[in-house]
């Protein structure tokens, strides 16, 4: 879900196409490469690693591609390691087409069987390369219709650059969910995937969307509709800087990637439900016979991902009654575990790279357990040393705070979690379509909370000045507790704590003095009535208490001081939503406060060292 770039125009397109990438960088990638028509033959050169690799086999390969036409990508892995065959752009079978792409082509398992089937061969593991060769399929002298034929085909979310060698002036582009631009300069003519690479030549922009299709030549663009009707479209002007455009108009990495949730969610979970209610893991086969063996589950992983498997510790017992026990990666490692052979291991990480979850997997393999990781990063040492890995699609990541990783992460929580259950005869297939009709419901929940923030900005005017907070909560509402502690704490740095709510009262309550702040996360129903008992308990010491509870319980907030409410949803899922108002109270707070919300102070985004 990375970078492309297109050129048509006089000059020579290689130029423009590695600037245009380098501009392009911030957004996290593992692999790029560029194609330039020339002499009625397309060349490719494309490279694993950073852009510096691919210019030096530019420089190496000296006389490559003087054309003017010509595309070129950064790739965020998701199908396929980083390698050099993996990256793009992609040939089709003889050569005819090159294909850059950002997105995840949802049914390319089922386009490429067929291909094969029909005498196609691969040369990498990406989905992208059944485009190109779809492209060379559907072709038959005509561009513009062998790319309607095959966007036609294609499920899931796309931005194609299209080169074609019958074409030699002209290059095409078409886009569903994944984002592209068309941008007009004296210069010449650009696509990108946003206008962070091209803004040193043109501040005017063609917003294309989804279906759309765009035929560009140095003399003009032209436009057409899914089916292929001519569209007349105006032009955007953007007046941003070249910072504000790296967070295409956000003021920050986190709160860009924080309204990128609902689209995180439903890129993770819909490849994963068919349209009969059944779950598709990815091939991973966890069968009925290896889940009924299993004497324990273990969730290891540090900070936030330590979170989403305190949340998936609750939801997996609850379906499938297999214990579980969750573990910060760097006390597992070291406290010789009971895991043997019938042990599940799942290892969650955003970046993969995460060095005590690192040897708690190595750890557990030596200790025969079956490891399965949840992540992030493609080809990331945690995914190359698993037995079984789902990746998480929330694309890149770039703040260090995580939001939208975190969300995707929950989500491969209940997936599992369900497909447990009932793969071991634990919940009829009816419990699973419902339990799977809820999840899909998700984003656009998430999407509703999203359009409160500024009564969330709102409320986090309350924490600007404070020294202490404390998050309390019972059950899955404890453990949404402990990540809106950790966002508060890591980018506002206000002294927080987060604590089961009946446990308060063991000790941490002889802190909460008058004007003490308490959030009180409040959602799960069952225990709604406990939660209020343990909310009177710190008022009664003068505490001033932010209630956050779904919409089911909002008439009964009696004496509340602040309160932020939640659409309602099945209580196994409830954390995806009750989270997103922490996430944003932390982020205003921390912008209130006037830290550097992206790079806070003595964090990295990914903690290496032990
Ligand atoms: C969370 O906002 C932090 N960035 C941090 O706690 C992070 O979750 C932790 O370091 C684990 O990282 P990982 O998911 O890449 O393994
Ligand atoms: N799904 C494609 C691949 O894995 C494109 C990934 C991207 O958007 O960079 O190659």
């Amino acid at each position: 879900m990375c970078g492309i770039i297109g050129y048509v125009g006089d000059d020579n397109a290689t130029g423009y196409l590695v600037s245009g990438l380098e501009k392009l960088e911030y957004r996290g990638y593992d692999s790029a490469g560029i194609a330039v028509i020339e002499n009625g033959k397309i060349d490719v050169i494309k490279s694993k690693g950073r852009l510096k690799a691919l210019e030096e086999k530019i420089q190496a390969q000296s006389g490559f591609a003087s054309g003017t036409v010509g595309i070129g990508h950064t790739r965020w892995a998701t199908h396929g390691e980083p390698s050099d065959a993996n990256s793009h752009p992609h040939l089709s079978k003889s050569g005819l087409f090159a294909v850059v792409h950002n997105g995840i082509i949802e049914n390319f398992s089922f386009l490429k069987e067929k291909l094969i089937s029909q005498g196609y061969e691969f040369k990498s593991e990406t989905d992208t390369e059944v485009v190109a060769h779809l492209l060379e399929k559907n072709y038959d002298g005509d561009l513009l219709k062998a790319v309607k034929k095959t966007a036609d085909a294609l499920e899931g979310s796309y931005a194609l650059g299209i080169l074609c060698r019958d074409y030699p002036d002209e290059f095409v582009c078409v886009r569903r969910s994944s984002p592209l631009i068309v941008g007009i300069s004296e210069k010449g003519n650009f696509i990108a995937s946003d206008i962070t690479a091209i803004l040193s030549y043109t501040n005017n922009i063609y917003k294309l969307n989804d279906g759309e299709i765009a035929l560009l030549s140095k003399s003009g663009v032209k436009f057409y509709d899914k089916y292929l009707q001519p569209l007349e479209k105006s032009i955007t002007h953007i007046d941003w800087d070249i910072s504000a455009a790296e967070k295409c108009g956000y003021e920050h990495f986190m709160i860009k990637e924080i309204m990128e949730q609902p689209e995180a969610v439903r890129a993770t979970i819909s490849p994963r439900i068919r349209d009969d209610g059944t779950i598709a893991l990815d091939g991973v086969s966890l069968t009925k016979k290896e889940l009924l063996a299993l004497n324990r589950i273990y969730i290891v992983a540090c900070g936030s991902a330590y979170h989403v498997g305190v949340v998936g510790k609750y939801v997996i017992e609850k379906l499938t009654r297999i214990p579980v026990e969750v573990d910060i990666a760097s006390e597992f490692r070291y406290r010789d575990p009971i895991v043997d052979g019938n042990t599940l291991v799942i290892i969650i990480s955003q970046s993969g790279e995460t060095a005590d979850t690192l040897a708690a997997l190595r750890m557990a393999k030596a200790k025969n357990a079956r490891v399965l990781s949840v992540v992030n990063v493609v080809g990331s040492s945690i995914a190359s040393e698993s037995d079984d890995v789902l990746y998480t699609w929330a694309g890149p990541e770039i703040a260090v705070a995580t939001t939208k990783a975190y969300s995707t992460q929950l989500c491969m929580m209940y997936i599992l979690a369900i497909h447990m259950a009932e793969e071991m005869g634990r919940i009829a297939h009816d419990e699973t379509r419902r339990l799977l009709s809820s999840l899909m419901a998700i984003p656009e929940k998430i999407e509703d909370i999203l359009r409160l923030s500024a009564d969330i900005e709102e409320t986090a005017k309350l924490f600007k000045d404070l020294e202490h907070a404390y998050f309390i909560g019972r059950n899955i509402d404890y453990a949404i507790a402990l990540e809106a502690s950790l966002k508060l704490k890591e980018i506002s740095y206000i002294h927080s704590e987060a604590y089961g709510a009946g446990e308060l009262k063991h000790g941490t309550i002889s802190l909460i003095e008058p004007g003490t702040m308490v959030v009180a996360l409040a959602c799960v129903d069952e225990l709604f009535p406990k939660t209020m008992s343990n909310i009177k308990e710190v008022k009664a010491r003068g505490a001033r208490v932010l209630c956050v509870t779904t919409a089911k319980h909002s008439e009964e907030l009696k004496d509340i001081d602040y309160t932020l409410i939640v659409p309602d949803t099945d209580n196994l899922l409830i954390g995806s939503l009750e989270v997103i108002p922490m996430q944003l109270l932390g982020y205003y707070v921390a912008k209130h406060r006037g830290c550097d919300i992206d790079k806070p102070r003595n964090l990295a985004k990914s903690v290496t060292v032990e």
